[in-house]
């Protein structure tokens, strides 16, 4: 690692931009920051009323023109303008670090940074330092409040930090909900962005829009072929930043999700950060799955060796709950979390290379779970019911290589499980348990506090340092969003905040469209891995739902595998609906964990394509997904390493498939593939292809 300070700023007030979009010249109190290559600048003004302020540009041409920054509070002046600059500070950041499972090995943490000092000119004389770092993938900057005389502690009642767009770009967007990220996305124009009318969505049991607000990660596309994406890394003791959204003056502000009890949205004392308000830039939509800007905004691991996590494929007593075939709890008569059904789904396992087993409705309390308004009290995490045997199947696992992985339904009563997160995160611990899927299904007791607000965000962060002291991974499903935060606490290993796989089992809009991966793999797969369980092959879901299916193909479902990243992937499907389908292999073979990622082509809503690099290994995979379309992939293989022939599998929609009229027609081809190979595969609608490169 090399960093360097340096007192002076980088660039003062000799910095000129040429580009389509007009910008007040810069004047002598204009600082600057570039990035490495100089692709990204970030340019900060105080205006003459002493209000902060700052642009960005990407090769010369402004992406976010001028844009302010301030903060209301409850019992004090806001923070917004009639500013001083008291000092400037540089530095350069060049490290690279490595991920202990992750989407690659060695990551690249290089930007410069700018660090402003600023004074209210006038009493109350407060102080607030912002830092900016300039990427060659996008900026972040930050808010710190120092230490300082006569203000201890603030409560925010909101933080207006604006983002002043240069055009009307093509949008991919869900709704700024307080409670659920479990919305479609909706492509449109900047200006023609309507949160509003995604209210009442009648498959969620929690959701408050109050604004026209969208949530992060937001992409954009410029008609310069351009890509922007709005995120925030590093949310910790914050609430969660929505975007406000004025489409007539492409402007966007934030808007932090608020808590009733609280009366305003941020409680802190001083001295503190804000998260990084995060923007990546890229030429292209692939560029955008390159960057690693998000990861690199957090702090390093504290966690040290985390090793007692490996990465894994898993199944699971879960799919059959949602298809209705059997049930979480014990009084319907046809309970799922048998001892028997468990160790059917470990035999699997062992048998088909998958490391884990997912066992839900294992404990008391189910009985009062969807629909109940008091559901405190109500979960028990170490009470198994009694035809479940929870050590047996503990031994049963670990004799056959196949381990358990734990469930929690907190049913949104966060109280109840803080009281019991000690027994029950020790009880796995003795067992040898290493990861557990939490879940937050209602609206928050107590009412008035809501998913994505500070209590939550603080909430879910016990829970990781509490799983970090008993050495136990968590999967959060209804979570908050990631930011980054596995680089600092690498037991954060996925979570859901998204449309997952399930609402193909029983959503009433008829369940994610074929384009849905397509702009997810731009936009929340940009904030981190994604628990989505892929692999359902029983397509048309018979004889369990009439109204249902999965509107992909075989091959597509295959080809998930590789294109969204978790380190641990469900084979999601019944152990039934796996029997003699040959495409089954590729779920064998397909890794977990990679040494290289790269995302070689794709469209916002229209295609992806990646390929990854086990660890270990140095076998490749690739997946490449469409929407609705049909379309022909050109993969270029030259990303593979030099003289070597490499035995390829491919797994292909079949010349009639398609994802309603015919998707389980699945093809599969063996072929001799290294870096001097560059082959076209067709995609039937809805389709996929799915390519395993094992070492010849
Ligand atoms: C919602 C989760 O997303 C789903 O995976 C789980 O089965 C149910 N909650 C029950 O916890
Ligand atoms: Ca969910």
């Amino acid at each position: 690692m090399i960093k360097s300070i340096s007192h002076f700023a980088m660039v003062l007030g000799l910095y000129a931009i040429t580009g389509c979009t007009s910008e007040p010249a810069p004047t002598a109190t204009t600082l600057s920051v570039e990035s490495p290559s100089k692709a990204v600048a970030i340019h900060f003004q105080l205006s003459p009323k002493g209000v902060p302020t700052y642009q960005v540009a990407y090769k010369d041409q402004l992406v976010i023109d001028t844009s302010s920054m301030g903060f209301d509070f409850k019992g004090q002046p806001s923070l917004e303008s009639g500013f001083e600059l008291v000092s400037q500070e540089t530095s350069t950041t060049d490290e690279t670090w490595n991920m202990p499972w992750g989407e690659q090995l060695e990551v690249r943490n290089n930007y410069n940074e700018l660090l402003v000092t600023l004074k209210e000119t006038n009493a109350p004389n407060r102080s607030l330092q912002i830092y900016f770092r300039a990427y060659d993938d996008g900026i972040g900057f930050r808010y710190h409040f120092p230490e300082q005389e006569g203000v201890d502690e603030v409560l925010i009642t909101d933080e207006r930090t604006q983002f002043k767009l240069t055009g009307d770009h093509d949008c991919w967007w869900i709704p700024g909900d307080w409670d659920i990220y479990e919305h479609l996305y909706t492509t449109s124009k900047f200006s023609k962005i309507d949160a509003i009318a995604k209210r009442n969505h009648p498959d969620l049991a929690q959701t408050y829009i109050p604004e026209n607000a969208v949530n992060t990660p937001v992409t954009m596309r410029a008609a310069n072929g351009v890509h922007l994406s709005f995120h925030e890394a590093n949310l910790t003791d914050y609430a969660g930043m929505t975007l406000k959204v004025d489409g007539e003056n492409l402007l966007m502000e934030s808007e932090l999700v608020g808590s009733d009890l609280l009366g305003g949205k941020v409680k802190r004392s001083l001295p503190f950060s804000t998260p990084w308000r995060t923007i990546q830039i890229s030429d292209s939509a692939a560029g955008l799955l390159n960057s690693r800007l998000i990861v690199n905004l957090n702090e390093p691991n504290k966690l040290g060796d985390v090793s007692w996590f490996k990465p894994k494929k898993y199944v699971g007593i879960w799919w059959e709950m949602h298809l209705g075939k059997s049930s979480w709890d014990i009084a319907s008569g046809k309970h799922g979390a048998t001892t028997a059904n468990a160790k059917a789904y470990i035999d699997f396992a062992a048998a088909n290379n998958i490391g884990g087993i997912l066992v839900e409705g294992w404990n008391t309390g189910w009985e009062h779970w969807i629909g109940f308004e008091d559901r405190e009290g109500v979960f028990d995490f170490v009470t198994p019911y009694p035809d479940y045997d929870l050590a047996e199947i503990v031994r049963y696992g670990k004799e056959k290589g196949v381990e358990l992985i734990m469930h929690h339904e907190t049913s949104a009563a966060p109280r109840t499980y803080d009281q019991q997160l000690d027994t029950a995160y020790a009880l796995m611990q003795e067992l040898g348990i290493h990861s557990v899927k939490t879940g937050y299904v209602g609206k928050i007791i107590p009412k008035g506090e809501y998913h994505h607000g500070q209590w939550m965000v603080n909430h879910y962060r016990r829970v990781l340092e509490m799983g970090a002291a008993h050495q136990v991974a968590i999967n959060a499903h209804e979570p908050i969003k990631a930011t980054g935060l596995r680089r600092t606490y690498p037991n954060a290993i996925a979570r859901e905040g998204l449309r997952g796989q399930e609402f193909n089992a029983w959503a009433s809009d008829g369940g994610n469209p074929p384009e849905h991966l397509s702009i997810v793999a731009f936009t929340r797969m940009l904030a981190g891995p994604i628990d989505f369980t892929p692999g359902v092959f029983n397509i048309k879901l018979d004889p369990y739902k009439d109204n249902n299916q999965i509107n992909t193909t075989i091959a597509q479902q295959l080809a998930l595998y590789v294109v969204i990243y978790s380190p641990i992937q469900m084979a999601c499907d019944l152990i039934e609906h796996y029997e003699g389908q040959p495409g089954l292999q590729f779920i064998r073979d397909v890794g977990v964990d990679w040494n290289q990622s790269i995302a070689l082509g794709g469209e916002v809503g229209d295609y992806v394509s990646i390929a990854r690099e086990e660890r270990g290994t140095g076998n490749w995979f690739v997946g490449a997904i469409t929407d609705e379309n049909a379309r022909d992939i050109d993969i270029d293989f030259s990303f593979l390493p030099a003289g070597v022939d490499f035995e390829a599998v491919v797994y292909k929609d079949g010349p009639d498939a398609h994802w309603d009229q015919n998707p389980t027609s699945l093809e599969i081809e063996k072929m001799v593939i290294n870096n001097s190979t560059k082959t076209t595969f067709k995609l039937a609608p809805g389709g996929g292809v799915a390519i395993s490169l094992l070492k010849k």
